[in-house]
């Protein structure tokens, strides 16, 4: 059995439903999906977290993550742009907190200028959250300068080997506004990023000074192709079991016998050894 923290998919159910609800498993309240039943457990293996540890997590929203490692008895540092996110976040804690939790520590702040001193970031994770940051040059220089010496980023964001001109087809309209980056259409005028090897290597690689040691990508021809490129994902944000049995079962087939269509996403861990 491993020594660290881990999340296994189904557990993260049971937190979700604990902390949002029995709605959750039809619907999400937040952006737990099937997306998140893969990186959730993915991202808190290679974190390598022990009950008391301090994770930073970059770009939380309104994701129950947090609460969840806090469940695990983690320290989360939720950061985070948007005031009513934090202020959500707060109230979830007030809701959802039990004795021998870890504390989550609620931040409203920009990644792109963290306001945190060099070095002491032994954790970082950012969950599909820096494809939506336009001046990402500034965050992957700011998870360097944060990163401890012996610390851990894990990073998960969109993926692509060739230049796209659109995605999510079945979603919303989003415009192009720069090589593999886009803005929602109407009045939310959400960014979002895809990036390829070279983007990966120059934006967060180098600036972090530390070496990848662990990689994998998801979301290929079943999980992207076939169904969250198509109008089939209006099905997507429903029944949450669904998403565990493609995340438990099309996603370990897809990453064993599907790796030559390239992957939607990738997650990565950045460890720095002293
Ligand atoms: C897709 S959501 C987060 C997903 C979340 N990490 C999860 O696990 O479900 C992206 C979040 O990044 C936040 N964000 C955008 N720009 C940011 C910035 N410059 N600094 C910090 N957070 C930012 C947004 O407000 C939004 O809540």
């Amino acid at each position: 059995m491993s020594r660290f923290v881990s999340l296994p998919g189904l557990r993260c159910i049971r937190y979700e439903v604990a902390l949002n609800g029995w709605k959750i498993l039809k619907h999400t309240v937040n952006d737990f999906s099937l997306w998140r039943l893969i990186e959730y457990p993915w991202v808190t293996e290679q974190l390598k977290l022990k009950p008391g540890d301090t994770v930073l997590d970059l770009g939380t929203g309104t994701s129950s993550y947090p609460h969840m490692l806090a469940k695990e008895g983690v320290n989360v540092v939720v950061l985070e742009l948007e005031r009513d996110r934090v202020r959500w976040q707060q109230q979830k804690r007030l809701e959802t907190a039990r004795p021998g939790d870890g504390v989550v520590y609620p931040v409203v702040a920009d990644a792109t200028a963290l306001p945190i001193r060099d070095g002491v970031g032994v954790r970082v994770s950012a969950v599909s959250s820096l494809e939506h940051i336009p001046d990402d040059h500034a965050v992957g220089r700011e998870i360097g300068r944060v990163l401890a010496d012996d610390g851990i980023a894990v990073i998960t964001i969109p993926y692509t080997k060739s230049e796209r001109t659109g995605f999510f087809k079945g979603i919303k309209p989003f415009k192009q506004v720069e090589r593999n980056a886009f803005v929602q259409e109407g009045k939310s005028g959400s960014f979002f990023r895809f990036y390829n090897d070279e983007d990966i290597q120059e934006t967060y690689i180098e600036p972090s000074r530390a070496e990848v040691t662990a990689w994998r990508g998801f979301g290929r021809k079943l999980l992207n192709g076939l169904y969250h490129e198509t109008r089939r994902n209006r099905y997507w944000r429903r029944w949450v079991l669904k998403d565990w049995l493609l995340a438990k079962i099309a996603h370990p087939l897809e990453e064993r016998f599907g790796t030559a269509t390239e992957p939607l996403y990738v997650m990565f861990r950045l460890e720095r050894t002293k």
